[in-house]
C-alpha cells in the first residue's frame, strides 16, 4: 500500500506539488493522469526518496518513510520504471535487469527465482537477454525497464509514461504485458502516469488526476 498525504514539494522555489494526496492499494492498478508539466514525474520521484518533501507524508504499508533515504526505498520493495528508462548501454539486458536486486543483497537463488518470474511474465526479455542494452529500440528498452521494476517491485511498482513514444503493436504488447500482472502479481501496488487516461482504461480500477501539482476532481 502506498499513501501520500497532502505531499508538497518546491523545485528551484517553485511549488511544483500541492497538497497531493493519493492511495494506491494491495493489489490495486492506479492510473495518475496529467499533462506535461502537471508534476507526475516529481511525484514518483518523490515516492522514491528523489525529491525532499516541504509538507505532507508518505507511507508504504503503514511505515512512514520520512526517514527512508533513496538509495533505501528499493529495499522496501519498490520498483521503479523512469520514463528515460536509464538502462546501463554497455550491460546486458539481463545484467540490467539483475542490477538493482544485486544491490539490495539478495541471495543467488532469490535473483534467479525472480529472474525467471520477470522472464514469465514477458518473454520477449528471455529473447533480449544477452543482447547489450545500448543496441535496443528506445520500445524494448522500456520493457526492460519495466521487467527491472519487477524485479525489487515485490510491493509497489511505479511506471512513468511507458506508452510513450511506443509505436503501436509494442504499445499493444506492453498493454498486454500489463494486463498479465494484473493476475500473476495480485498484491503488489501498481501506478502508472499518462498525458491520456486512453491507453490505461481497461488496465486500471482508479484514476487520479493531476492539474498545476495538484490532484483535480474527476
Ligand atoms: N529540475 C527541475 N527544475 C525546475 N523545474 C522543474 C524541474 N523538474 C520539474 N520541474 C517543473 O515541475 C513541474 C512538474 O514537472 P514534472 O513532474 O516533470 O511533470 P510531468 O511529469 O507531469 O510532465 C513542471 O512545471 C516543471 O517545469
Ligand atoms: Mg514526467
Amino acid at each position: 500500500m502506498l499513501r501520500l498525504e497532502g505531499v508538497s514539494v518546491d523545485i528551484a522555489g517553485a511549488s511544483v506539488l500541492r497538497g497531493v494526496s493519493l492511495v494506491v492499494p494491495p493489489g490495486g492498478r492506479v492510473a495518475l493522469i496529467g499533462r506535461n508539466g502537471a508534476g507526475k514525474t516529481t511525484t514518483l520521484r518523490a515516492l522514491m526518496g528523489l525529491l525532499p518533501l516541504k509538507g505532507g507524508r508518505i507511507a508504504v504499508d503503514g511505515q512512514d518513510c520520512a526517514r527512508v533515504p533513496a538509495h533505501k526505498r528499493t529495499g522496501l520493495g519498490i520498483g521503479y520504471a523512469p520514463e528515460e528508462r536509464r538502462l546501463f548501454g554497455s550491460f546486458t539486458v539481463q545484467e540490467n535487469l539483475l542490477l538493482p536486486a544485486e544491490v539490495l543483497g539478495l541471495p543467488k537463488a532469490e535473483l534467479q527465482r525472480r529472474l525467471e518470474a520477470v522472464y514469465d511474465l514477458l518473454p520477449e526479455l528471455r529473447t533480449f537477454a544477452p543482447r547489450k542494452a545500448a543496441g535496443l529500440s528506445g520500445g524494448q528498452g522500456k520493457m526492460v525497464a519495466l521487467g527491472r521494476a519487477l524485479m525489487v517491485g515485490s510491493r509497489a511498482v511505479l511506471l512513468d509514461e511507458p506508452f510513450q513514444g511506443l509505436a503501436p503493436a509494442l504499445a499493444l504488447r506492453y498493454a498486454e504485458a500489463l494486463a498479465r500482472l494484473r493476475d500473476a502479481l495480485p498484491d503488489v501496488a501498481i501506478l502508472i502516469t499518462e498525458s491520456s487516461p486512453e491507453l490505461l482504461r481497461q488496465l486500471v480500477d482508479t484514476t487520479f488526476v493531476i492539474e498545476r501539482g495538484e490532484i483535480a476532481a474527476l
